[in-house]
């Protein structure tokens, strides 16, 4: 059979690493997908400096439209990013009837409903395992390996950056600037790394999961946000000290009245295993009723682990190009006429309808009857107390301190009704500093 045809829109890290796995492993790859799969065009504004990665056979053109109007083209590879021209390019592309892969977790998260619906309407196949966890396969899990079950919930380190400042962080006792620092010096960290350390990066990525795994319609604008710019090295070392490290975790969950849909920094359990995952990492956990729990590890970033998961896309069109649309998996797993329908029995919940347990640590005056009146508030508002911790006020501010660190662990409650107490806490006179809140899970 004739070999397939690509094209590669933007020759960058990711780009290189398709273009040299391709070249190294092709025969290998051609018996898996049962035809050559070739790129033959590649678009970059630098043309030079693509031409010197993919040599002269290879047609290099500095318009990408010259890819899409090219009718030899079977796929275009997606790997500009953002949701500016990559947008305007995936759906040209799709209107010329080509099938797309893509890494852009940010371009499918927001704009997927439109997307999706427009490479149905075309009989196309939008592929995207690169864009979740880098190598990490957990796309094909969820939407083929995992098909049988209900998912119960899906809890990920899915942004490398942040694990990685974060294991720096406990590991070496540092505060979150200077190891942001030592991340951007190491190539980990992109010089504006907004959308990593707010977590932007880890809920657009849970955000297409939370998709696949439930049966509803991307909503990244639905999804809770929150990065790691304000932890500090006290909290990291006091929750080692009751048993937990903090991770940033994308997690969805289907809950009595709807879908939890969250990134936020958690304490986890020091003796689960994705607690132990370190440095740039990824995991995902995945709990499905009848398989139970899952656990997916691997590099989620970087040239060749990218690449692995964008040509595993190439092989699987390869392999369906000649199927009947029907019979394609899905692009979100479920049928898409099902999709909007689920909104109604699976909203995203609001934050303050997630049920939670909680880290708490509070900067007080050392004197009687504080801890008393801070636990007399949790008890009013009917939030359990699982552990409570008061270092001595020496050890916290220096030796005569009069201020001391509460540390309480609460059991689940409602964020709503976390927020009232912590605002009436926060109205003590005792209480002296703004209260920290982390979230705790316990995935069990
Ligand atoms: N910036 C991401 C990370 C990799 O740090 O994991 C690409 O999604």
């Amino acid at each position: 059979m004739k070999p397939i045809q690509v094209g590669l829109l933007g020759i960058g890290t990711v780009g290189s690493g398709v273009f040299n796995v391709l070249a190294r492993n092709q025969d290998e790859i051609s018996r898996r997908a049962g035809r050559g799969i070739e790129i033959t065009m590649v678009a970059d504004l630098d043309v030079e400096r693509a031409k010197a990665v993919v040599g002269a056979d290879i047609q290099v053109v500095n318009d990408a439209r010259a890819i899409i109007a090219n009718p030899d083209i079977d796929i275009v590879i997606e790997l500009i990013g953002g949701y500016g021209i990559a947008r305007a390019l995936v759906l040209e592309a799709i209107a010329a009837g080509k099938h797309v892969v893509t890494a852009n977790k940010a371009l499918l998260a927001v704009h997927g409903t439109e997307i999706f619906a427009a490479a149905s309407a075309k009989g196309v196949m939008v592929a995207f395992e690169a864009a979740v966890a880098g190598g990490i396969p957990i796309i094909k899990a969820l939407r083929e390996g995992l098909t049988a079950n209900r998912i119960q919930w899906i809890a990920g380190i899915i942004n490398g950056t942040t694990n990685f400042i974060l294991s720096e962080m406990r590991s070496k006792g540092l505060d979150f600037d200077v190891v942001l620092r030592e991340a951007q010096r190491l190539g980990y960290a992109e010089a504006d790394p907004t959308f990593d350390i707010e977590g932007v990066d880890a809920a657009h990525k849970v955000t297409l999961m939370s998709a696949i795994a439930f049966g509803i319609p991307v909503q990244f604008d639905k999804a809770y946000v929150e990065g790691i710019t304000k932890l500090g090295a006290a909290d990291i070392k006091y929750a080692e000290q009751l048993g937990y490290r903090i991770k940033l975790l994308g997690i969805t969950k289907r809950a009595d009245k709807g879908i939890e849909l969250r990134v936020h920094p958690s304490l986890v359990p020091s003796k689960r295993l994705i607690a132990n995952v370190e440095g740039a990492m990824n995991a995902v956990v995945v709990q499905g009723d009848a398989v139970g729990t899952t656990l997916y590890y691997g590099k989620g970033a970087g040239s060749e682990p990218t690449a692995s998961a964008v040509i595993a896309d190439l092989v699987d069109i390869a392999r369906l190009h000649t199927a009947d649309p029907e019979h394609r998996v899905p692009h979100l797993a479920f049928q898409a006429n099902t999709l909007a329908d689920a909104m109604d029995t699976l909203p995203v919940l609001p934050m303050s309808e997630v049920v939670t347990s909680y880290y708490l640590r509070l900067r007080v005056a050392d004197q009687a009857g504080v801890l008393a009146k801070v636990t007399g508030l949790l008890a009013e508002a009917g939030v359990s107390i699982d552990a409570v911790l008061q270092r001595e006020a020496d050890e916290v501010g220096g030796e005569g301190s009069t201020q001391t660190d509460l540390i309480i662990l609460t059991h689940d409650t409602r964020e709503g009704t976390m927020d009232a107490v912590i605002a009436q806490m926060q109205a003590l006179p005792t209480v002296l500093a703004p209260i920290t809140r982390i979230r705790k899970e316990e995935l069990n």
